[in-house]
């Protein structure tokens, strides 16, 4: 809520009141994912593994406590209930989402991150009623090595496999997913 004495800014400025991100700017929702992934992507901002130019100053300015004291935090906030108002299609991303493209060996994207892409346990993040533009972002940062490749490089694999056309598609398709799952 207030930042740190070193100076990191309040995180509730880019990530909401209650973690549930801000859709519009493309920030993501902190809220309900699990902290172990949490303080993973901090530790990779702050190394550099992960590229952000908002991010990684801010990262470094958290010591190894703050870093896994906001990882729990965040972690115990409730998912926010509703999607961010972006329209489900059917489609590419729906297919890709459900089905994959097993020709390609893409696997759906539901079968790691859950039904509805709510998320699973401590390694699968969720992905419903994240912002487009921060998924999109995201896939492509794995197409160009900006990201660490996260367990058993997994996401690199399926980022690998996806064209321009299918991140943009799928990153709407789960844009518009609840992010409670329908709670
Ligand atoms: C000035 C805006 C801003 C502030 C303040 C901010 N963040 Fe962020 N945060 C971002 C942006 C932008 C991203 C997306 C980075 C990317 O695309 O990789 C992000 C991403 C993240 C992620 C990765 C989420 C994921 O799903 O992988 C975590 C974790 C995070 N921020 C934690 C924090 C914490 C903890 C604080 C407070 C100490 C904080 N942020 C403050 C803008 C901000
Ligand atoms: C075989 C399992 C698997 C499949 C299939 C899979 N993912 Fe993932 N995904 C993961 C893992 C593991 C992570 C966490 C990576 C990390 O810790 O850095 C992840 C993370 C992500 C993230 C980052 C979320 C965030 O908060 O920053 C996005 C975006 C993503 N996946 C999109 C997709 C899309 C879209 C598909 C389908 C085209 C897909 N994933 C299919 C395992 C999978």
């Amino acid at each position: 809520m207030h930042g740190t004495a070193r100076g990191a800014p309040p995180c509730v400025v880019c990530h909401g009141a209650h973690g549930e991100g801000i859709a519009a700017s493309g920030f993501p929702r902190l809220a309900g994912l699990p902290a172990a992934y949490l303080r993973a992507q901090l530790s990779a901002f702050a190394d550099g593994q992960r590229e952000n130019a908002v991010m990684a100053p801010i990262a470094k300015l958290l010591s190894a406590d703050e870093e896994q004291a906001v990882s729990l935090y965040y972690a115990a906030l409730p998912a926010p209930e509703l999607a961010n108002g972006a329209a489900a299609s059917a489609g590419l991303g729906a297919l890709l989402a459900l089905d994959g493209r097993w020709s390609a060996k893409l696997p759906p994207c539901v079968a790691c991150h859950g039904p509805g892409g709510i998320g699973v346990g401590a390694s699968f993040p969720p992905l419903a009623g994240q912002p487009a533009s921060y998924l999109e972002a995201q896939l492509e940062a794995w197409r160009q090595v900006k990201r660490p490749p996260g367990p058993l490089g997994l996401m690199q694999a399926v980022a690998r496999r996806l064209s321009p056309s299918d991140i943009a598609a799928v990153s709407q398709w789960f844009a518009a997913q609840p992010a409670g799952g329908g709670r």
